[in-house]
């Protein structure tokens, strides 16, 4: 079976795999504070694409943030990055709005996204070159917009953080609103969709971007980090996707006057 479709299936039973997992008591650990959970789930999920992925591929290196490949930086070959579920958060406490993330790569170039809206049972996907998918619907190009006329993604916490609310708190004034959804890859995937215009926020790791990045670039988006330089699969980075045009506003009026103060954070900003 081709790699693209093998994937695609392979997204839908772990997605299947998930929910029938959900039916049993969950448990609930903290990583690396009380608002940082991970659960079985989370690692069962992982364990299971682990393995599938290895069963098949045996050559292919798996990026998991639940403890898999953290020590891959050589991005020859595929390479598989994935986050088993995006917005555990969402997953905890209210049983939906969470998504399993993957983005593949072959020799460090995107190959194909996936990120599966599990609850909602909506898979965006895109192989690069062959523009993204909403379940089995082509997106559209996405339109440029005026942030004034746009609502932009971000996540509250980041707002309240006192050494970079002067520097996010502007964007969000000045756009027509500002709304959370708890799931960068779902954010990201939003963004695709043209449901926000952009999406910003300081700190994610490549499991978060990996998936969305590839499915936001098939249909004409932009993803680059607080500097405006591109975001990597080796390295956690600060996020600003959005539609052409609102993407360059948001460089050009409030992140480049900050660039020095944003320079030494951009990859590992806490408040
Ligand atoms: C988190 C979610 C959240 C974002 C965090 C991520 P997780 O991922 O994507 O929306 O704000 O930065 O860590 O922990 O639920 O996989
Ligand atoms: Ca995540
Ligand atoms: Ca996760």
């Amino acid at each position: 079976m081709h790699l693209y479709d093998y994937a695609k299936q392979l997204v839908l039973e772990a997605g299947n795999h998930l929910r029938k997992m959900m039916s049993e008591a969950i448990d609930i650990e903290t990583k690396s504070n009380p608002n940082d959970l991970v659960t079985n789930v989370d690692k069962a999920v992982e364990q299971f694409l682990f393995d599938e992925i290895k069963t098949t591929y045996p050559n292919h290196q798996i990026i998991g943030e639940e403890g898999h490949g953290h020590d891959v930086h050589d991005l020859k070959g595929t390479v598989w990055v994935i986050d088993p579920i995006d917005g555990t958060l969402n997953f905890v406490h209210q049983s939906e709005n969470f998504a399993i993330s993957i983005g593949i790569f072959k020799d460090g170039k995107p190959y194909a996204g996936f990120v599966y809206d599990v609850m909602a049972d909506t898979l965006y996907h895109a192989k690069a070159g062959f523009g993204a998918y909403k379940n089995e619907r082509l997106l559209e190009p996405i339109k440029d917009t005026q942030l004034a006329q746009s609502v932009i993604g971000m996540n509250p916490n980041w707002l309240a953080a006192k050494k970079i609310t002067p520097v996010l708190a502007p964007i969000v004034s000045e756009s027509r609103t500002a709304r959370a959804y708890g799931s960068a890859a779902l954010e990201i995937v939003y963004v695709a969709t043209g449901q926000l215009a952009a999406y910003i926020t300081p700190r994610l790791q490549p499991w978060d971007f990996a998936g969305g990045m590839i499915i936001l670039h098939e249909v004409g988006g932009v993803a680059t980090n607080f500097m405006g330089d591109p975001l990597t699969i080796t390295h956690p980075d600060s996020v600003v996707v959005g539609n052409q045009a609102v993407h360059k506003t948001i460089m050009k009026q409030y992140m480049q006057p900050h660039h020095d103060f944003l320079a030494p954070w951009h990859t590992n900003y806490r408040s």
